[in-house]
C-alpha cells in the first residue's frame, strides 16, 4: 500500500491508510498516546490505543518529537480533532531511525531567547510559523516570476563576485579574489542594463550583499534582490510598471490561506499610489512631529533614516512612492530630472511596517553626465569601462528598480523581524548555521 500525503487523508474516511513523517507533537493522556504527524503537506492527529497490543503500545511509548515514523491506520472523522477534523487510529509504528537523543524538547523552549532561537534556526524551521513563512516566500517569488513572464522578461543570473560596487562603498564586503580584490555585489543593476541592448526587458532573483552595520529590524547583510531593467522606459513608465508589479503580487498573496492566518487585513492598493517628494516629504515630517534619530527634525538633504521614514508611511497608512530626491544624495547611475536640474528621477516605495522595499531610478543615459556623476562620487571609471560602453553605444532612455524580497515578506506577513522571512539570515555577528 502506498504512503498517502497527509493533505489528502480527508477523503479517505474510513479506509485503512499508510502515512509517514515527523512527529511534531507528542502527548500521553488518560492512558492514550496522541502524536500530530507532519509530512510536507500538513499535520493530522493520531492516537495510539493500549488495546493495539503490548508490542506496538511499547514501541510508541519510547517515541520522541521528531522521530520519523512509518505508521499504518484507520482514517476516523473526529470533530475534536485539531487538524481538519480528522484522526488517525494507529494499527502500527514504527520508527525510521530511533532518535539518537530524547533531548529535542530542551533544544529550544518558548522562553529560549532570540540567540537560541537563531542557534537552532534548523530545528525552528520544522515548527508551523517558521516553515509556512518560507512556504509563502516561495509563493511570492513565484508570483513575481510570473509577472516578468506574462510581460516576456528574460531571468538573468550575473555574478555576485564583481569589482565594482553599486551602492556606495561603506557597506562594501570586499575579499581577495586569488591575486585581485573583488566584492560580493551590493546589486546586479549595472549588468542587467548591459544586455538591454540584446535582451530587452529582463529581471534577476540574486542574492545582493551589504556589510550593514547597522542593527535593526528590516536590515540583513545579504538578502534577495530582485531587479528589473527596461530599455525605452521613462520615469513615469516605471512608477505605473511597480505600481502594476505591486498590485499583481498583492492581489496573488491574498489568495494563499498563510496569508490570511498572518495579517488577514491586508489591503491590495489601487492605482496610482500615492506619491510624495523627498523635500514634501521634510515637511511632512515636521508637520507628524517626526524627528530624525538625533531627536531634531530633519532638514532638507539630510538623509531619512529607518525611523522617520517607516513612522512617516505608518501615518500616511498605505504604500507610497518617495520621488525625487536631490541631486548627490543618490548614486551616480540615476538620471537628473529634465525640468529641475536639483533633483533625480528616482523613487523609492514605502510601505507600513516596513519603510522601503524599492530602490528605483530612471537611468542616466548620457556618457558626459555619467562620466561626472561618477567623478562626483569618487569612483575611478575605468573597472567600469563595460558599463560606460552601454553610453558609448547605442544608450537609449531606460529604467529599473530593485525589491528586497525579505522586506516584501516581512510587510505582506507584518512581521516583526527581517530575518523571520529568511532561511538563515545574515546578520551583524551571525553567519550561522
Ligand atoms: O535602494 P537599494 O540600495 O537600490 C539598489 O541597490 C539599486 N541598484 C537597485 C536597482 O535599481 N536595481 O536597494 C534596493 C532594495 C531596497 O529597497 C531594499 O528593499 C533592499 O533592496 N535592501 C535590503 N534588504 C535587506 N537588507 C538590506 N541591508 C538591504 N539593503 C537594501
Amino acid at each position: 500500500m502506498p504512503y498517502i500525503p497527509i493533505k489528502q487523508l480527508t477523503k479517505k474516511i474510513g479506509e485503512e491508510v499508510n502515512v509517514r513523517g515527523w512527529l511534531h507533537h507528542v502527548r500521553r493522556q488518560g492512558g492514550l498516546i496522541f502524536l500530530v504527524i507532519r509530512d510536507p503537506s500538513g499535520y493530522i492527529q493520531a492516537v495510539i490505543k493500549p488495546a493495539i497490543g503490548k508490542s506496538v503500545f511499547s514501541v510508541a511509548e519510547k517515541l520522541t518529537r521528531e522521530t520519523a515514523v512509518l505508521t499504518k491506520g484507520f482514517i476516523r472523522e473526529d470533530k475534536r480533532a485539531p487538524y481538519n477534523g480528522i484522526e488517525l487510529q494507529v494499527t502500527a509504528i514504527e520508527p525510521v531511525i530511533r532518535n539518537a537523543s530524547p533531548e529535542l524538547e530542551l533544544e529550544i523552549r518558548p522562553d529560549s531567547g532570540t540567540q537560541v532561537y537563531l542557534d537552532k534556526r534548523h530545528l525552528v524551521l520544522r515548527g508551523e510559523n517558521a516553515s509556512d513563512i518560507i512556504r509563502f516566500r516561495d509563493y511570492v517569488t513565484r508570483s513575481f516570476r510570473e509577472f516578468f513572464y506574462n510581460r516576456d522578461f528574460v531571468e538573468v543570473t550575473p555574478s555576485t563576485i564583481v569589482q565594482t560596487q553599486v551602492e556606495g562603498g561603506s557597506t562594501l564586503f570586499k575579499f581577495k579574489y586569488f591575486d585581485h580584490e573583488a566584492f560580493l555585489t551590493q546589486s546586479s543593476q549595472l549588468y542587467l542594463e548591459t544586455v538591454l541592448p540584446s535582451l530587452g526587458n529582463v529581471f534577476c532573483v540574486l542574492p545582493s550583499f551589504r556589510a550593514e552595520k547597522s542593527r535593526t529590524r528590516r536590515h540583513l547583510t545579504e538578502y534577495t534582490h530582485i531587479e528589473a531593467e527596461m530599455p525605452w522606459f521613462g520615469f513615469e513608465d516605471l512608477l505605473d510598471f511597480m505600481e502594476d508589479m505591486i498590485i499583481s503580487v498583492y492581489s496573488k498573496a491574498k489568495e494563499s490561506d498563510i496569508l490570511k492566518r498572518f495579517n488577514p487585513s491586508l489591503e491590495i492598493p489601487s492605482k496610482p499610489f500615492k506619491r510624495v517628494t523627498y523635500e514634501k516629504a521634510i515637511g511632512l515630517l515636521r508637520e507628524y512631529r517626526i524627528k530624525g534619530e538625533s531627536g531634531e527634525y530633519l532638514e532638507y538633504r539630510d538623509e531619512i533614516t529607518e525611523g522617520p521614514e517607516r513612522a512617516l508611511v505608518d501615518k500616511i497608512g498605505c504604500p507610497t512612492f518617495l520621488t525625487h530626491f536631490p541631486r548627490g544624495m543618490k548614486p551616480f547611475y540615476m538620471k537628473i530630472n529634465s525640468e529641475n536640474p536639483e533633483v533625480m528621477n528616482a523613487a523609492d516605495l514605502l510601505i507600513p511596517n516596513v519603510g522601503e522595499i524599492i530602490g528605483g531610478s530612471q537611468r542616466e543615459d548620457e556618457l558626459d553626465i555619467l562620466l561626472q556623476g561618477m567623478k562626483d562620487e569618487g569612483l575611478d571609471p575605468k573597472p567600469y569601462y563595460w558599463y560606460i560602453d552601454q553610453r558609448k553605444y547605442g544608450s537609449v532612455p531606460h529604467s529599473g528598480f530593485g525589491l528586497g524580497l525579505e522586506r516584501q515578506i516581512q510587510g505582506l506577513l507584518n512581521l516583526n523581524h527581517i530575518r523571520e522571512a529568511c532561511l538563515y539570515p545574515r546578520l551583524i555577528n551571525r553567519a550561522t548555521p
